[in-house]
């Protein structure tokens, strides 16, 4: 399978993610900064704790212009003495995402996020953006077990304006047996 195809699909699992109905994987903490605060305010940025395994993400956050040419760069660390890069870094078009939809992989992710976010449509963004209660998740990829850090990094117009960093846990395991 194409590896950008599966970095994007890991990306959207985990970014707005970031909720988990599933044992497997459980969000344990986000971290959203601004580098730019005259563009992009946060209001709120935390997780929701439903039980020991369940945890949704919600997220507020105003941009003060509309912003039109916006990438993102997603990039995956596993903690092994501090957190090392693991598998993928990559950075794709965000707002050409938006407007073609056609890749199937993505696809099928978004329908996941699209409800529980205000995202739902193409560039430019501008004023509140939310995520709010997010916990469904149904894509999972084969990883090994381990703590797990994803950092996107947003830019406008070729700057970066803002982080979105989530720390998650996953467990092979359970995943295995859920699978089979
Ligand atoms: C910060 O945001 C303003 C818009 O509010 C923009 O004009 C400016 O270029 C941005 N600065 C950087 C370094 O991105
Ligand atoms: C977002 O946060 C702001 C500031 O705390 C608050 O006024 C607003 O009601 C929030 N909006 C949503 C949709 O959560
Ligand atoms: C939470 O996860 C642990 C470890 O995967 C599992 O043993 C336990 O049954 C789960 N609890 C609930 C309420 O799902
Ligand atoms: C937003 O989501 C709704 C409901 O899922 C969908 O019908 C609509 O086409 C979406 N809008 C855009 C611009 O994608
Ligand atoms: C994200 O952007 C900030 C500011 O430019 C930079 O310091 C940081 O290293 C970047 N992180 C990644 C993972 O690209």
């Amino acid at each position: 399978m194409n590896i950008k195809l599966l970095s994007l699909g890991l990306f959207l699992f985990a970014i707005f993610l970031v909720g988990s109905e599933a044992p497997f994987v459980k969000m344990t903490n986000a971290k959203c900064l601004s580098y730019n605060k005259s563009w992009v305010q946060f209001h709120y940025c935390r997780l929701k704790a439903y039980s020991r395994n369940k945890t949704s993400l919600n997220v507020n956050a105003t941009f003060l212009e509309p912003a039109n040419n916006i990438h993102l760069r997603l990039k995956l660390m596993k903690r092994a003495n501090g957190y090392k890069p693991f598998l993928w870094d990559y950075e794709f078009d965000a707002c050409e995402f938006m407007r073609k939809r056609n890749q199937p992989v993505v696809k099928m992710v978004w329908n996941l996020i699209k409800d529980v976010s205000t995202v739902n449509h193409t560039c430019p963004y501008v004023g509140l953006q939310t995520v709010s209660d997010f916990h469904r998740i149904e894509v999972p990829l084969p990883m090994p077990s381990g703590e797990y850090l994803l950092l996107l990094n947003w830019t406008f117009d070729g700057k970066p304006q803002f982080a979105t960093n989530v720390y998650f846990n996953f467990l092979e395991d359970v995943w295995v047996k859920s699978r089979t």
